[in-house]
């Protein structure tokens, strides 16, 4: 993989990576046509890491579609798909069946424990594990990041300042479906009720997003406007709904220097996330 890559981008080209679990849809496209604009030559990754679910998630039943993935990333013009084993990984791990365990991790201390970190014990451990393996095998010029993910993208960044990763991080908007639901590849888990259900999130962040414009500064009264919207949607079940520093992802009292608003929910057992950001004003 290193030496496709340094054939990729000979002295001067840039290459970007787009690292993802695969299950493609058009958020995920839209990084790749991100890097395609930005980059002269776009690798993609594809490996569900085995790291980053906990012992209870969805690791053995998340979509694996890989041909049908293989075909859009052809379309989009993609120079290189990069779809390892977890052997190939991890190195040969004792259960092959689902558990790899390095002896060496990369943890971003402290902002790993919040938000989806404090929900997912060992998550971003395992997230900031592997994207630091494929900084290294891929050695990307530039590496894209959905602002879906938003502790994810803060944990990433954090990452690479600290350990002066020569990589650049570039973050692109969240995509949606047209009645606003933030595509996932776990909305393929959702059944027509369920569906419908889910759109609570997307809902709760309209609210607070329409009050934050209306003048409302004041982050406790926006976020139990955001929470209220999920007391009337009584099938979903709340994990976190926060408003935080971006950088930081600590509770913001005030949003005026600007905040990310962040919701996490169960719709029946599958957990989605989304979020908003509120401009400075
Ligand atoms: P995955 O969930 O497949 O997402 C891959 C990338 O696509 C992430 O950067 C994510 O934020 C972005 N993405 C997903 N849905 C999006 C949407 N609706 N709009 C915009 N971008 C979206 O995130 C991961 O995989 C993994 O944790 C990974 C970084 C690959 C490490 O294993």
């Amino acid at each position: 993989m290193r030496a496709a890559s340094h054939a990729l981008r000979p002295a001067g080209k840039r290459l970007g990576l787009v690292p993802t679990m695969g299950a493609l849809h058009e958020g995920h496209l839209s990084l790749v046509r991100a890097a395609r604009a930005q980059c002269d030559a776009v690798a993609v990754s594809i490996f569900v890491n085995p790291t980053q679910f906990g012992p209870n998630e969805d690791l053995a039943r998340y979509p694996r579609p890989f041909e049908r993935d293989r075909e859009m990333l052809e379309q989009e013009g993609v120079d290189l798909v990069f779809a390892p084993t977890v052997e190939e990984v991890y190195g040969t791990v004792a259960d092959k069946s689902v558990r790899a365990t390095p002896a060496t991790w990369v943890t971003v201390e402290d902002l790993s424990g919040k938000l989806d970190g404090r929900s997912r014990p060992g998550h971003f451990r395992g997230v900031t594990t592997v994207v630091s393996k494929l900084f290294h095998i891929v050695e990307p010029d530039v590496a894209f990041f959905g602002q879906k993910d938003a502790a994810q993208l803060a944990v990433i960044r954090r990452m690479v300042c600290d350990l002066n990763f020569p990589v650049e991080i570039v973050a692109c908007p969240i995509v949606r479906e047209a009645d606003g639901l933030a595509m996932s590849s776990r909305n393929a888990y959702l059944d027509a009720t369920q569906r419908k259900e889910a759109l609570v999130l997307h809902r709760s962040l309209m609210r607070v997003e329409e009050l934050a414009r209306a003048g409302e500064r004041d982050a406790t009264k926006l976020a139990a406007a955001g929470r209220a919207e999920f007391v009337k949607e009584k099938s979903v079940r709340l994990d976190y709904f926060e408003i935080v520093d971006a950088e930081t992802l600590d509770p913001v009292a005030d949003v005026s220097a600007g905040a990310l608003v962040a919701v996490a929910a169960y719709v029946g057992t599958t957990r989605l996330i989304d979020n908003v950001l509120l401009a400075a004003t």
